[in-house]
């Protein structure tokens, strides 16, 4: 019993440890960082980005990139290994296609990919946002919005906390699509709490990790949660409201299929190659709003 008990806690202490060393870590590069948006279809006809373009030998993701930075756009997009395309806003013409698609080299790097024949690679110029608040203490549902919807399906999907492990006295949870005890969420001071109606027991924020899902505690006595949170303004194109960030990013969630997990799909903060628990191209950017339940 006391063992079990010695177990338990040192499990929890070590998590705590880890999480802390990382999880407060606000890292934003004051140099413009690019994030691919996805694969787009486009058409000579009607260009899904249509401000200015550029035709290269000697073409690159980069090139491009400056190339559209320059013209004062914050879209940049790459096709067929030497194009570049730039606007503001992706054009409704354009839609989301499967990322094989884009599969031509870069004609002036081949080890980069420059979209491909009628498929372009869209890149986006997250301009640096300021947190607008730590705060939205009042009881939420989350949504999960995808940055391009799927042509068939709903647009957004609502996110809860799950309990993926369950130990006599604690449980962990992260962020997923999956529903089995916390649809509610409140964020006090940058830390999140996950509720629910029936159960007065909560869960706090322990950490957010680039990667993975972000996980929550649930132990009695609660202890503080985690702050890596905030709410920001919708970073997309076109897109308005206030979304919730993680370490000053609100534009890198994704919802990911996990293999691990019979292919729930899980929230994913910052997803990377060579996950071992998901594949990168089973990821759909996301943006995640809050609303008053
Ligand atoms: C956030 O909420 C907490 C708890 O209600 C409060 O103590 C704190 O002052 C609030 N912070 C801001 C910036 O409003
Ligand atoms: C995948 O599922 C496992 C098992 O439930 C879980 O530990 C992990 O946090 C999930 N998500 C990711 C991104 O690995």
């Amino acid at each position: 019993m006391h063992q079990v008990f010695i177990r338990v806690f040192l499990v929890l202490f070590a998590y705590f440890a880890t999480a802390s060393a990382h999880a407060i870590v606000v890292q934003r590069d004051s140099d413009i960082s690019w994030t691919l948006q996805g694969c787009y279809t486009d058409t000579s006809t009607s260009r899904t980005l249509g401000g200015s373009s550029a035709i290269s030998d000697d073409m690159t993701i980069e090139t491009c990139q400056s190339f559209c930075s320059e013209g004062g756009f914050n879209l940049a997009g790459v096709e067929l290994g030497s194009q570049c395309f730039c606007d503001n806003g992706i054009q409704a013409t354009g839609a989301t296609a499967d990322i094989a698609n884009c599969n031509a080299a870069c004609s002036g790097d081949d080890t980069e990919i420059c979209g491909g024949e009628g498929f372009i690679n869209i890149y986006w110029n997250g301009a640096p946002q300021t947190c607008l608040s730590f705060n939205h203490t009042t009881t939420s549902n989350v949504q999960a919005v995808y940055v391009s919807p799927p042509t068939t399906g709903p647009a957004s999907v609502p996110i809860y906390a799950l309990i993926i492990f369950l130990a006599r006295g604690f449980a962990f949870e992260i962020l997923s699509t999956g529903f089995n005890a916390f649809n509610f969420v409140s964020l006090t001071n940058g830390g999140l709490k996950a509720t629910s109606a029936t159960q007065p027991s909560r869960a706090v924020s322990l950490s957010a990790l680039p990667g993975d899902s972000p996980t929550f505690v649930m132990v009695t006595p609660l202890p503080a949660a985690l702050p890596a949170y905030c709410m920001m303004p919708n970073p997309f194109p076109g897109q308005d409201g206030t979304v919730l960030a993680v370490n000053g990013r609100s534009d890198l969630w994704a919802l990911c299929a996990n293999t691990s997990a019979a292919g729930r799909v899980d929230l994913v903060f910052d997803p990377i190659p060579n996950h071992p628990r998901y594949e990168l191209a089973n990821c759909r950017s996301v943006y995640l709003t809050l609303t008053d339940a």
